[in-house]
């Protein structure tokens, strides 16, 4: 007679264990059978009588054991259907509830204003062009026209890789002018961004790498009043200037050279400081592509000429946003970065 009983308890708690319901109304039934006040397991608790009286300690035991399996199943799995709930899983999902904030990012400074101005040369079909910021000596210095001894050359101002005296960290970004007139036939008319190394003593006004646009016409034909118009569209369309000046200067890579300065008047606070008073504000290097460099890249100068110029970008930045140490360009501090976004 015992041990059948004992038989009994075990096929319910065995039962139990097996039950898997997976919906409310599954566990609900769960809940009526084996915990409701009909449930099956109390009735057994009536048969402790029949039980020899050394055995009824561990019938008591295992009844208990089948009551509190049947407890600790049914509460897990209350908690489990009530989390998948919550997830939306068993319909709950609620649509009108506000999302999570998503962060807007915003474009770096020197992004926005090297954008600005490819886009304004794109306008007038320019292509860009790019090339790598390791650097052969030969198209850095020699294809450039800069002669062994120019102080330009000088380990202080150039990065070398580690042991090389022919591999080195870009210092302009005219080494893209050879790579592209090595490559390509004219007509060329090329942008290149990028970034160029100097072995500089960082301060508020220089940092040892930074920014640059270089700009490359060669065709038949070009000539020095091709430069000085493309020179005042640009002009006009990035600072709204009404005129430039071309003041001689020296470049090893072209002949003539000449720096631009826009003229920004002295109107403003802004524009005066900027200008020292003058109204005038020096922006880039140019010139006519000196026929050597032509014939060093394999272009016959008998029969294309061509115009150069070059320009930094982190200054222009400064002047744009009134940012008055470089280096906060370059220190990743979203509290400086932020404001941004509103400028694009
Ligand atoms: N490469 C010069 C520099 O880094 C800038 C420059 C001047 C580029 C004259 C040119 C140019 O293409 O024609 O200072």
């Amino acid at each position: 007679m015992s041990a059948a009983i004992f038989d009994q308890v075990r096929t319910v708690l065995k039962a139990i264990e097996q039950e898997a319901p997976q919906t409310p109304e599954e566990l609900e039934q769960f809940r009526i059978r084996y915990i409701g006040s009909k449930n099956i397991i109390k009735p057994l608790f009536d048969e402790i009588k029949n039980v020899a009286n050394e055995q009824k300690r561990e019938f008591g035991q295992l009844i208990n054991s089948a009551k509190q399996a049947a407890e600790a199943k049914f509460n897990a799995l209350k908690e489990q259907l009530e989390s998948a709930a919550d997830a939306g899983v068993a319909g709950n999902l609620d649509l009108t509830a506000p999302g999570e904030p998503i962060e807007l990012g915003s474009r770096h400074p020197v992004s926005i204003v090297l954008n600005r101005i490819i886009n304004i040369f794109e306008r007038i079909g320019f292509v860009v062009a790019e090339g790598p910021e390791i650097e052969t000596d030969w198209f850095n210095f020699t294809a450039m026209n800069t002669p062994e001894d120019h102080p330009a050359r000088d380990m202080q101002d150039t990065f070398y890789l580690k042991g090389s005296t022919e591999m080195l960290l870009r210092t302009h970004t005219s080494p893209v002018q050879a790579r592209i007139m090595t490559s390509q036939k004219p007509p060329i008319r090329v942008i290149a961004p990028g970034r160029v190394y100097r072995n500089e003593t960082i301060s508020s006004r220089s940092h040892c790498q930074f920014h640059q646009v270089e700009g490359l016409y060669v065709d038949e034909g070009v000539s020095f009043a091709d430069l000085r118009q493309t020179l005042y569209y640009f002009a006009s369309e990035m600072f709204g200037a009404t005129k430039i000046r071309l003041r001689p200067s020296y470049f090893p890579f072209t002949e003539p050279s000449a720096e631009m300065d826009v003229f920004l008047g002295t109107e403003t606070e802004q524009t005066y400081r900027l200008t020292k008073g003058t109204g005038w504000l020096e922006i880039l290097g140019c010139g006519m592509v000196d026929p050597q460099v032509l014939e060093n890249c394999g272009i016959d100068s008998k029969k294309y000429t061509g115009f150069a110029f070059g320009m930094g970008i982190e200054r222009q930045a400064l002047r744009l946003y009134g940012i008055s140490d470089i280096r906060s360009l370059f220190e990743n501090d979203v509290r400086f970065l932020r404001p941004f976004t509103a400028v694009v």
